[in-house]
């Protein structure tokens, strides 16, 4: 067995921090959200991988390599334009080959892993089988309606009207038998090769398309929403490890991560938080829920629930709650006169001030 995972694509819903880094590679406590994805498939006992990459197949190339570090060998595949995720299935079909295959969406969040559902899927061996979740915007999917004996009858792709609440997952799995299916199907109206489509092929063509409920899930950590309550849930399982620099007046409460290279000094830090190397935390708080990656400057401010990227600096900044700070991205106080907010912010951030 196979897995095709992909990471193309443009991530819109998270801009200003996609204009500069993929999607796929935005960190979960300090670790791509692509990554887990990667232990999860070596998890379930899948060594080999066909990457499909975009635009931005250079950062991923680099990010994952020949994947030996996660067990696995990775194969990439280019797809020039994003064309859906069926036409992925098309450019990987010679590296597929006729072995049956998971498809795992590089920025879906799957808690609890894969290797459940790949053995059974192993054991039954249906034509197809995908995960369906209850979700609270179905719009945003692609929904699944399901007849009396529990069978999908009818999937569509981002439906205005859902026909129920349940949601595919960005996993699937497949045998052979969808490379006829995708081939069978045309465009969808949004100029796209949809897996719904071919899955609602295969279903009509009376073979055997299994789904399994499952719990745990974000949709592709596209928004920031759920890039916050996705770090929550993974920081929650946070083992304790203080391998960085720090001083006595400093306080650690809770379940905390401090890597070797990091300085904290004069601060309380109360889990559950993680915290890179090569960042320094001064006279500062980081409180619950917390990821700060490495190379950061923390000094004089107050931050929880939030995810602070590479190289950012925060100083003097007052509480600051659910937020997302990009790479190298500084926060500063304002010179006393003239007594104003003064913003330099790439394209598509956003701010919200409290006075
Ligand atoms: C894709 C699929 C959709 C599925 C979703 C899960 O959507 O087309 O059916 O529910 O992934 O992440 P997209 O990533 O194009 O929004």
């Amino acid at each position: 067995m196979k897995a095709l995972v992909l990471a193309g694509g443009t991530g819109t819903r998270l801009r200003p921090i996609t204009h500069t880094s993929a999607k796929q590679l935005v960190p979960v406590a300090n670790k791509p959200v692509l990554f887990y994805g990667l232990e999860s498939i070596a998890a379930a006992g899948i060594e080999d991988v066909v990457v499909v990459v975009g635009d931005t197949a250079d950062e991923i190339e680099a990010a994952v390599g020949d994947g030996h570090r996660f067990g696995l060998r990775v194969r990439y595949v280019r797809q020039d334009r994003p064309l859906g995720l069926a036409h992925a299935v098309l450019v990987a079909r010679e590296l597929l080959g006729d072995d049956d295959f998971v498809m795992y969406l590089g920025d879906n969040f799957v808690i609890g892993g894969i290797t459940a559902l790949v053995d059974d899927f192993r054991a039954r061996r249906p034509d197809a089988q995908v995960m369906l979740t209850a979700v609270r915007n179905p719009s945003a999917f692609g929904v699944a309606e399901l007849g009396p004996d529990g069978r999908i009858v009818r999937l569509e792709e981002k439906p205005s009207r859902p026909r129920s609440d349940l949601a595919l997952v960005g996993v699937y799995l497949f045998t052979p038998a969808v490379h006829e299916a995708v081939r069978a199907i045309s465009p969808s109206g949004r100029g796209e090769l949809e897996i719904t489509d071919a899955i609602q092929w295969l279903i009509d063509a009376g073979r055997e398309v299994r789904s399994v409920e499952i719990s745990g899930y974000w949709k592709d950590t596209g928004n920031v929403t759920d890039m916050l309550e996705v770090n929550r849930t993974v920081l929650e399982s946070v083992t304790p490890q203080l391998d960085g620099d720090v001083d006595e007046t400093s306080e650690i409460i809770g379940s905390v991560r401090i890597a070797k290279g990091a300085r904290v000094r004069r601060s309380r830090i109360v889990g559950p938080v993680v915290i890179g190397d090569g960042t320094e935390v001064t006279d500062s708080y980081v409180g619950p829920f917390t990821s700060v990656a490495e190379d950061c400057r923390i000094t004089g401010s107050e931050l929880e629930y939030s995810i602070v990227l590479r190289g950012a600096a925060l100083e003097g900044t007052g509480r600051m709650q659910a937020s997302l700070i990009g790479r190298y991205a500084r926060v500063t106080p304002s010179p006393r006169t003239p007594h104003v907010h003064r913003l330099v912010l790439g394209d598509h951030s956003t701010v919200e001030l409290s006075s």
